[in-house]
């Protein structure tokens, strides 16, 4: 498959891994570039730029394909300039960059050869981010897990209108899981999606405890819901104990001060690392609706490579009368 997605970030499946705070380290991000993908490091799950070289080397060792380093400029308490310092060192070929006004973080790879996509959820951010050089946005919908835009639009709607907004490519993201996600992403206009909590649940999401990816897989669509709108972030979690209470403070009405020890880091590696629904938290997206198991990546892109050809097939069986539904 070739797209401007796949030349410009010289991949064979237009599949980028999202950054994924606290899961995505070297194994995942390498076991994804060797299936044909992007695989993402994500910076702020590393405490220092020294931590994020000692990773950077570890993918290397584990693939020689390109590999990507997240930056969620929201969380300021990285050193985030120094760390993309250590990935222009280490010669990574693509960032991506979400959170917060990509342009300075663009400003300092200017002159490097590195691809920046930046993850947008309105159209003004995408014709920002392609004013400010991104070489490619990723337009994610509200159906997405993890921190999410203010406006509430979903992909279906946000992607085309980013594609006829901006002349760089785009990626669809948001509730992506399989081949018809991936086959819907490209009749809408995008180039490659970007899936997130999908790759949660893969053999490879080392960091993942074994109750969060058995939630993915015992949740459907009902079961997420979004938190931290009263804060102006809001951002979509896996139905807990834990995230029912957050949800219960803000109703409420008690604020940061109130809220600040349940929305805690901690308290959502409790439940990624530790496995504890009564008190901790962890994000996904509606896509959990889909997600039946836990393959190995390459399993995961063998299937959606392997249905988007027998989805295209039966789409035109539907198109002649011959059928009635696609899949
Ligand atoms: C557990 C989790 C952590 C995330 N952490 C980050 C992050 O650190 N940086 C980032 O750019 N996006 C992050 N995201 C968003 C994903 O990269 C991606 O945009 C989103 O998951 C897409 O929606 P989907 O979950 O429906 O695939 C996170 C999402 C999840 C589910």
């Amino acid at each position: 498959m070739n797209t401007r997605i796949t030349s410009l970030l010289n991949i064979v499946s237009p599949i980028v891994q999202g950054g994924l705070a606290h899961l995505a380290y070297a194994e995942l991000a390498a076991a994804v570039s060797e299936a044909g993908g992007l695989g993402q490091i994500t910076a702020m799950s590393l405490p220092s730029p020294d931590a994020l070289r000692t990773e950077i080397q570890k993918v290397r060792s584990l693939t020689a394909k390109p590999v990507g380093v997240n930056f969620a400029i929201g969380q300021h308490d990285r050193p985030f300039e120094e760390m993309l310092d250590v990935a222009i060192e280490e010669g990574i070929a693509v960032i991506s960059i979400t959170g917060g006004n990509p342009e300075p973080l663009i400003r300092r790879t200017d002159g490097h050869d590195m691809k920046r996509l930046v993850l947008v959820s309105t159209v003004r951010q995408a014709q920002k981010a392609e004013a400010a050089g991104a070489d490619a946005v990723m337009a994610v919908g509200q159906e997405g897990g993890g921190h999410l835009g203010r406006d509430d639009i979903g992909t279906l709607v946000l992607v085309p209108r980013v594609v006829d907004s901006v002349s760089i490519p785009v990626l669809a993201s948001g509730g992506i899981g399989d081949g018809r996600g991936f086959l819907a992403a490209l009749a809408l206009g995008a180039e490659g999606v970007e899936m997130g909590t999908r790759f949660i649940a893969t053999k490879e999401c080392l960091h993942a405890h074994a109750a969060y990816k058995q939630a993915l897989i015992q949740a459907t669509e009902h079961d997420t819901t979004v938190i931290k709108r009263s804060l102006g972030t809001p951002a979509r979690v896996i139905n807990t104990k834990g995230s029912a209470y957050i949800s219960e403070l803000e109703k409420q009405g008690v604020g940061y001060e109130g809220l600040q020890e349940y929305i805690s880091g901690r308290n959502n590696l409790r439940f990624i690392y530790e496995g504890d629904a009564e008190h901790g938290f962890g994000w996904a997206g509606q896509v959990v609706g889909l997600i039946q198991d836990v393959p190995s990546v390459q399993e995961l892109f063998d299937r959606i490579m392997g249905d988007v050809n027998a989805f295209q097939a039966n789409m035109q069986k539907i198109f002649q009368g011959k059928q009635q539904r696609c899949c």
